[in-house]
């Protein structure tokens, strides 16, 4: 596989599912990627662990320059999840990170969709994105280019984001993940080749041009630029 990569597997992520099911109004409290019906991420549920600091978007009503910004701040919820810390930064031990950047909790419900997108922006050039697998079942279905990954509960990706990338859980239960952006020390210079598109309206994900490889349960993403 060229667009994944197994980083570990076994890893015990139960302490940090049950903080989470026992803390249920984490969810949600930052929409940014989630309020938006054209966003490809409508269908999911987020918990901030880390992310950009919003502050000055959220004075200005412009939120452009986070396309550019690499540093992110803690949030309020990673301090109530401590169970998160030795996930993410035994990662960064095992990846060689020199640099955290966000942190993202994020579940998708049965039948859910994150519909077809690439992940653009300087951010996204900069780090590279991996992701924890607090609960899956069979069914939850990861593509990124044109090859599909089943992720199981306990494992550790890494996976190129700037690949059209798409999700469909088709299993009975949440899809629960824990992303986690890393710069690594490997990583490529700065600038940002991926392929140009679109900023959606959520200012974090660029659609792209015509693909020809299969889609996941034959999905007809919607037309270019509309969103
Ligand atoms: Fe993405």
């Amino acid at each position: 596989m060229k667009n994944f990569l197994k980083i570990a597997d076994g890893c015990d992520v139960m302490p940090l599912m049950y903080a989470v099911q026992r803390k249920p109004e984490l969810w949600n409290q930052n929409k940014l990627r989630t309020s938006i019906p054209e966003s490809p991420h409508f269908e999911v549920s987020d918990i901030w662990l880390r992310f950009n600091d919003l502050t000055r978007a959220t004075e200005t009503g412009d939120a452009s320059y986070i396309m550019d910004e690499h540093e992110s701040i803690d949030y309020p919820a990673f301090a109530q999840l401590p169970q998160a810390r030795p996930l993410i930064f035994g990662l960064m031990s095992r990846v060689g990170g020199e640099r955290l950047g966000r942190c993202l909790i994020t579940k998708l419900p049965p039948g859910g969709r994150i519909t077809p997108h690439v992940d653009g922006g300087s951010h996204a050039a900069y780090y590279e994105r991996f992701h924890i697998v607090l609960h899956a079942k069979a069914g939850s279905r990861f593509r990124a280019g044109d090859e599909v990954v089943e992720m199981k509960t306990g494992e550790i990706y890494w996976f190129d984001n700037s690949q059209e990338h798409e999700v469909l859980n088709a299993s009975d239960d949440d899809r629960v993940h824990l992303i986690v952006d890393v710069r690594c020390k490997s990583a490529p210079v700065d600038g940002d080749s991926r392929a140009p598109g679109v900023v959606t309206p959520d200012g974090l994900h660029w659609v792209t041009g015509e693909a020809n490889f299969q889609r996941l349960d034959g999905y007809a993403r919607s037309e270019k630029g509309s969103l």
